[in-house]
């Protein structure tokens, strides 16, 4: 049995239904502050803490859990910087915590949602999982740290894991089932397609001075439904014995946040306000990965890679629903 923390969240819940349609049986854990018991499609669900022991310890006692998919943390980088002590509370200490119970009861494994952010201001692109780790924010040094921690807990205790660090999570189930409903949302194709359907007023596009061919910043947009899908192969590489490591996940493709946002326009059949704004500090001008081990040790090959589908799944979670759940205010 697999327990998915964090999974009535954006990522965790697209895992969870990825997860029962390939017939795993599921625990979800989720405390339901940023996540959504309705994106919950199947499966078991604890209304909990993750940091919490006693929680965790009845967790494990109850399901015999072979696998833990940890999606819980806080990983909006601006708050990072103002507040770094609320996310070394939650992503490091609370993730110390989930390792000494899986120790307790015995979980051999665990695949964790790294980030992008671990690298810093990339020294190469596309970026390979040997570049170095240097975050210049709080919320990728917390994803560093817990990193390495699962490092020891492996040369230590024999706990094996896989981390994977997404690029820019995009897009929605392609059975419209499930969609992104952050808030405050932070994403750009979510913002996008909100101020095209007049939720917002206007896109703000931050940085026309970039070294890049339109000036504005490129990404790697990645979707919802490939990442869940890589979770599944890194459990599987996982029972085959695979080591601790690393991943990317990425489709090795950029796109400007003006090909987002031109390309939206053509998804939404309008054009969408749009304003110049002036750069934000810490965004690098690229960041696109090299997720060419994932494929090859793994055998992902992301489904859904192509920007326009990657839009057309996210405008047809947001146009059937412009208050995402509805049940936030
Ligand atoms: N969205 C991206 O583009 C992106 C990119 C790189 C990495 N990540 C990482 O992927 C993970 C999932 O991201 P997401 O966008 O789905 O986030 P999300 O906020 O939608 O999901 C996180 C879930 O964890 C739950 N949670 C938070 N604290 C908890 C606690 N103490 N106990 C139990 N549950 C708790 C929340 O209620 C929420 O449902 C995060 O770890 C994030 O850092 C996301």
């Amino acid at each position: 049995m697999i327990c998915v923390i964090g999974g009535a969240g954006y990522i965790g819940s697209h895992c969870v239904k990825r997860l029962l349609e390939n017939g795993y049986e599921v625990v979800t854990l989720d405390n339901l502050e940023a996540g959504h018991r309705q994106a919950v499609l199947g499966g078991e669900f604890i209304q909990g803490d993750y940091t919490d022991r006693q929680t965790l310890d009845d967790l494990f006692r109850t399901y015999p859990i072979e696998c833990v998919m940890h999606f819980a943390a806080y990983a909006s980088v601006g708050e990072s910087m103002t507040d770094p002590a609320k996310f070394y509370r939650l992503n490091v200490v609370g993730g110390y915590t989930l390792l000494e119970a899986m120790r307790a009861h015995n979980v051999p494994y665990l695949i964790f949602s790294s980030s992008a952010a671990t690298y810093g201001e990339p020294q190469q692109i596309p970026i390979p999982e040997e570049h170095p780790q240097v975050p210049t924010n709080a919320y990728g040094e917390t994803k560093r740290a817990f990193e390495q921690m699962l490092r020891w807990y492996d040369v230590a205790f024999g706990l094996r894991s896989i981390s994977l660090r997404y690029f820019n999570a995009a897009g929605a189930d392609p059975d419209g089932q499930l969609g992104e409903d952050h808030h405050p949302e932070t994403h750009l194709i979510p913002l996008v397609l909100l101020t095209a359907l007049g939720k917002r007023p206007v896109i703000k596009i931050f940085g026309t001075d970039y070294d890049t061919p339109d000036g504005t910043c490129i990404r790697d947009y990645i979707h919802v439904t490939d990442l869940a899908d890589a979770h599944i192969l890194a459990y599987e590489a996982l029972k085959r014995g695979a080591p601790t490591t690393a991943y990317n996940l990425g489709n090795g493709l950029g796109y400007s946040v003006r090909e987002v946002i031109r390309t939206a326009e053509g998804v939404v059949g309008h054009p969408i306000p749009q304003e110049e704004a002036p750069r934000r500090p810490g965004d690098p001008a690229r960041l696109v990965a090299s997720a060419e081990r994932a494929q090859r040790e793994l055998g992902w090959a992301p489904r859904y890679a192509d920007l326009r589908t990657i839009i057309e799944t996210a405008w047809r979670w947001h146009s059937a629903h412009p208050d995402g759940y509805g049940d936030r205010a």
